[in-house]
C-alpha cells in the first residue's frame, strides 16, 4: 500500500509552529515579492505566497510591473530594497520576460535578502558544499516533507529528472549532501526507463506528466514536483497517480504535496533571514 506524503499536513504542521515564534517578535519580518507580466500561474503563486504570509503574521508586498517594463527599472528598484533596512527578503518570481537577463536581476539582489537563495553568492555556496544563507525553496521542502516520513536518504540512489535552476540542480547538490547517490536526467538523456527503473528514491519535476509505474522499481519513493493543467483544465502532476501509486512505497500528490511545500519553505526562510540578519 501507498503513503501519501502529505505536504499539506505537513504545512499546517510547520505554520503553526511558525506562528507562534512570529507572535513573539516585536518586529516581523518583510517580504518583498516582484512580479512581471501576467502569467496566469506566477499570478497564483504570488498570491498563495502573500496569503500564506499574512496569515503568519509576516509583513509582505507585492510589486507588480508590466511585462515591458525595463532591466533598468528593475535593478534600480532592488538597489532600493536592498537599501530599505525595513525590507527583510526579497523574491523576484520566475520567469522573467525574456528581455530582461535573469542573470542580471538574480546578481542585484543582496544575498541577506535572498529569500529563494537563488544569488550567484548562495549558489556558489550550495555548489561548492558550503552552507547559504538559506536553501531554494522547493528543495528544501522536498526535504522537509522525506524528513518528516522518515526516509533514510544516505547511500540510496536518488533519480532527478529535470535540471531547472530552481529545482534540480539545487536539489541535486543537497541530496549530495545527504550522501545519496544522485543521477540527474533531462530532455537529451537516453534510456531514461533505464536509469528511473534503478531510482529508490524518484523526484519528477518538468512539467508533463511522463513518469509511469512501469518506468519504476517496487517500493520506489515517488516526489512529483510538475505542476499544470491538463486540456480539461484538471490540476495535474508529472507522475500518473493511477499506476505510480500501484507500485511506490511513498508518493506525493498534486495538489497537495511539494507546494505546499514550497511556500512553507519559503516562510521559513523569511524567518530565517529576519533572525539572522535584522
Ligand atoms: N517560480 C517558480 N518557482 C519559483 C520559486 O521557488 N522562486 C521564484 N522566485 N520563482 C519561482
Amino acid at each position: 500500500m501507498v503513503t501519501i506524503l502529505d505536504g499539506k499536513k505537513l504545512k499546517e504542521k510547520i505554520s503553526e509552529d511558525l506562528k507562534r515564534k512570529l507572535d513573539k517578535f516585536p518586529i516581523k519580518p518583510t517580504l518583498v515579492v516582484i512580479l512581471v507580466g501576467e502569467n496566469p500561474a506566477s499570478k497564483i503563486y504570488v498570491n498563495n505566497k502573500k496569503k500564506t504570509a499574512e496569515k503568519l503574521g509576516i509583513n509582505s508586498q507585492v510589486i507588480n510591473y508590466p511585462s515591458n517594463v525595463t532591466e533598468e527599472e528593475l535593478l534600480n528598484k532592488i538597489d532600493e530594497l536592498n537599501n530599505d533596512k525595513t525590507v527583510t527578503a526579497i523574491l523576484v518570481q520566475l520567469p522573467l520576460p525574456e528581455h530582461i537577463s535573469k542573470e542580471n536581476i538574480m546578481n542585484a539582489i543582496c544575498p541577506r535578502k535572498d529569500v529563494d537563495g537563488f544569488t550567484p553568492y548562495n549558489f556558489g555556496k550550495l555548489f561548492s558544499g558550503e552552507t547559504p544563507t538559506v536553501y531554494p525553496c522547493t528543495p528544501k521542502g522536498i526535504l522537509l516533507l522525506l524528513d518528516e516520513y522518515k526516509i533514510e536518504l544516505e547511500g540510496r540512489h536518488a533519480v532527478i529528472v529535470g535540471r531547472s535552476n530552481i529545482v534540480g540542480r539545487p536539489l541535486s547538490q543537497m541530496l549530495l549532501d545527504r550522501n545519496a547517490t544522485v543521477t540527474v536526467c533531462h530532455s537529451k538523456t537516453k534510456n531514461l526507463t533505464e536509469i528511473t527503473k534503478t531510482a529508490d528514491i524518484l523526484i519528477s519535476a518538468v512539467g508533463k506528466n511522463i513518469i509511469e509505474g512501469k518506468m519504476l522499481k517496487s517500493d520506489c519513493v515517488v516526489v512529483d514536483v510538475g505542476i499544470f493543467k491538463d486540456a480539461n483544465g484538471k490540476t495535474r502532476g508529472d507522475v500518473d497517480f493511477e499506476s505510480v501509486s500501484q507500485i511506490a512505497s511513498y508518493l506525493s500528490p498534486v495538489p497537495g504535496g511539494i507546494g505546499p511545500m514550497t511556500i512553507t519553505s519559503l516562510m521559513l526562510n523569511t524567518v530565517e533571514l529576519f533572525e539572522k540578519f535584522s
